[in-house]
């Protein structure tokens, strides 16, 4: 018998899609991005860029669609640690608005292609107005790396699927080893918190791991395929979280084609809450955080309305359950990182959401991977 030699299924490795693939890559991805960066016994991190930490006053984050939501985490957390202003931008707005830049600026692309046309215009603008250059990238040698001062490869391999995954992941992990390093150099991170954060970031591909477990994905399944017929969905989060409801909307927009919004749950109650009613199926990002309390209240105002609450716990928070219609637990992480293991969920959503429905994931309609012309 002649045995059939298929390229494709031996390039997905005995998944389904791409999409997946990538999904369950994620441990490997962040155990690179992070490899060889962390030094526990100094608590110092390297990240071998020739960049000055105290060279600049402020930073500009640049981005397009997942990457975008990456940088907003980053926005979060190099604020946070290491107290330096930070904006984020969408790259197709900050090319065109004559942004203000200066020497004191430092501008960083984030994409996974290294070839998004916006971005790279964007970074053009920031460079003619004198900002330093750094790009948090994947694809090795694209034209972004050619053109910036000033690479921090983020290390997770190939990625094929339309709907990024793993690039998102690795991303969120190099901004926090970013402002781990600007944090430590500006000397706004005790050596405390620096080595709490730092053996944080460690565990993160482990979390993932954790994350992925068979019976984790086999819940996750279980609720998407539930909700696979809503016509509408809502994410909410917070803080650091509320980019993981931006891209949780985003992937389940993009692979299972459901109309999703996200916003800051805090926000919700300004427009928003409208929308509510029992048809309207909303995930809310409700892992351990300081402002925990205030997301479970925003959930009560969902619930009174009739809205069926997906709710995101961490493991062990049995209190709050009471508050979801559904109730998905998550591995407990300290709270700068959470966006990594919570972004997870989101993909696994999404992905189970669009298969449901008998959708290619990995060809979605009318996206390409990468958008290099405007
Ligand atoms: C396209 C892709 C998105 C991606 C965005 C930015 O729209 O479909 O998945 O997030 O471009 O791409 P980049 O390569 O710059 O990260």
């Amino acid at each position: 018998d002649l045995i059939e030699w298929d390229a494709e299924a031996a390039e997905k490795g005995g998944f389904d899609t791409y999409m997946l693939k990538e999904v369950y890559e994620q441990p490997q991805a962040l155990t690179n991005t992070l490899l060889g960066r962390l030094h526990d016994e100094t608590g110092e991190v390297s990240l071998d860029i020739g960049l000055d930490p105290k060279s600049f006053k402020r930073i500009s984050i640049i981005a397009c669609g997942t990457a975008y939501y990456a940088g907003l985490v980053g926005e979060y957390l190099i604020e946070q640690l290491a107290r330096i202003p930070v904006e984020c931008d969408v790259a197709s707005e900050y090319r065109y608005r004559n942004p203000l830049v200066g020497e004191n600026t430092l501008a960083i692309a984030v994409s996974q292609s290294g070839e998004t046309i916006d971005t790279l215009e964007a970074m053009r603008e920031a460079k003619k107005g004198g900002a330093q250059t750094l790009g948090v990238i994947n694809a090795k040698g694209s034209s972004m790396t050619r053109e910036l001062d000033d690479t921090l490869y983020i290390h997770a391999g190939p990625e094929i699927g339309v709907a990024s995954t793993k690039a998102y992941t690795s991303m969120v992990g190099a901004f926090l080893m970013l402002a781990l390093w600007l944090g430590r150099a500006r000397g706004t991170l005790s050596d405390k918190e620096g080595a709490e954060l730092l053996s944080a970031a460690r565990e993160l591909p482990r979390l993932v791991e954790e994350a992925l477990r068979p019976e984790r994905v086999q819940r996750i399944k279980e609720v998407a395929e539930k909700y696979a017929h809503a016509r509408d969905y809502l994410f909410l989060g917070r803080g650091v979280n509320s980019p993981t409801a931006y891209e949780g909307a985003l992937k389940l927009k993009e692979i299972s084609y459901i109309h999703a919004e996200a916003y800051a749950a805090g926000e919700m109650k300004h427009g928003p809450i409208a929308l509510i009613d029992e048809n309207l199926p909303v995930a809310v990002i409700a892992t351990e955080s300081r402002l925990l309390e205030k997301t479970i209240s925003n959930v009560q105002e969902v619930r009174a309305r009739a809205g069926k609450v997906i709710l995101f716990l961490s493991d062990g928070d049995e209190e709050n359950a009471q508050h979801g219609d559904d109730v998905i637990y998550l591995p407990r992480a300290h709270e700068m990182v959470s966006p990594v293991v919570n972004a997870v969920a989101m993909q696994l959503l999404a992905y189970f959401t669009a298969t449901a429905l008998g959708k290619d994931v990995d060809k979605p309609r009318n996206l390409a991977k990468s958008v290099t012309v405007e």
